[in-house]
């Protein structure tokens, strides 16, 4: 695992942004994992102006997303295709045919299967982009003593996860309790991660995940075990390590 640490927000989004550039430029067909929340939308930002002015060319690129609520269309403003919709796809030059959201709508077990063996017949994900929740989940896979699960699979959120997402929307009785992710198998599979956390409320979970023990009670301490993962911080959320 290498980590580097960037003076603020905007410096980790410059340095993702040119790790998409540069997969991009050597694979224009690449198969890139991308993450919602907060922490990448500066990323997104910054790929939507290289693509603009002529930098980064998606019209043959490939996405899959790492996961979706259970229960919400992706018409739902909270739902993340919605948000993947709004923050980057509907301001690139990508097919959205080529754009993949696990749907949590329906026979969601068929959906989890469905997802893996998609991901699979596209080659693999060769860019996977990672945000870090406060208790070191990444994707929904949540700390639990089971939560090394390799398939897509569907997952009964924390409280900790439901407060923290309760802002997108009206109160926090509203937010789905359960939601489809690719497994932690599935993220271990991509042939390079890239790890984003911005502000102190993240140090903690960095702090685990990068120097303590490998236990699914800190799913993201599992990246220790892929060999080409980069934590890209900035000093508040590097604090503590
Ligand atoms: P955030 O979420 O970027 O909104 O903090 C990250 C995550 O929960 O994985």
């Amino acid at each position: 695992m290498q980590v580097y640490v960037y003076r603020n927000e905007e410096q980790v989004a410059k340095a993702a942004s040119m790790i998409f550039a540069s997969v991009i430029s050597e694979k224009p067909d690449a198969v890139l994992g991308l993450a919602t929340g907060s922490t990448p939308i500066p990323t997104y930002k910054r790929l939507i102006s290289l693509n603009k002015d002529g930098y980064i060319d998606f019209s043959r690129i490939r996405t899959y997303n790492l996961d979706e609520y259970v229960g919400l269309s992706p018409e739902h403003p909270a739902s993340y295709r919605y948000f993947m919709n709004e923050q980057l796809f509907d301001h690139i030059n990508i097919d959205k045919n080529n754009t993949h959201v696990p749907s949590g709508l329906g026979d969601v077990e068929k959906n989890a299967e469905d997802y893996d063996a998609a991901i699979e017949r596209a080659g693999g994900i060769d860019l996977q982009l990672l945000g870090i929740g406060h208790n070191g989940h990444i994707g929904f896979n949540e700390p639990n003593p089971r939560a090394f699960i390799y398939k897509t699979n569907i997952i009964t959120l924390t409280q900790s996860t439901i407060d923290a997402n309760s802002r997108m929307f009206s109160c926090s009785d509203e937010v789905p309790r359960q939601a489809i992710s690719l497994g932690i198998g599935g993220i271990m599979s991509s042939k390079r991660i890239i790890l984003l956390a911005t502000g102190r409320g993240k140090s903690s979970a960095v702090r685990d995940a990068v120097k303590g023990d490998i236990t699914p009670l800190l799913p993201a301490s599992i990246l220790k075990a892929h060999n080409n993962v980069q934590f890209l911080l900035d000093e508040d959320a590097a604090c503590l390590l």
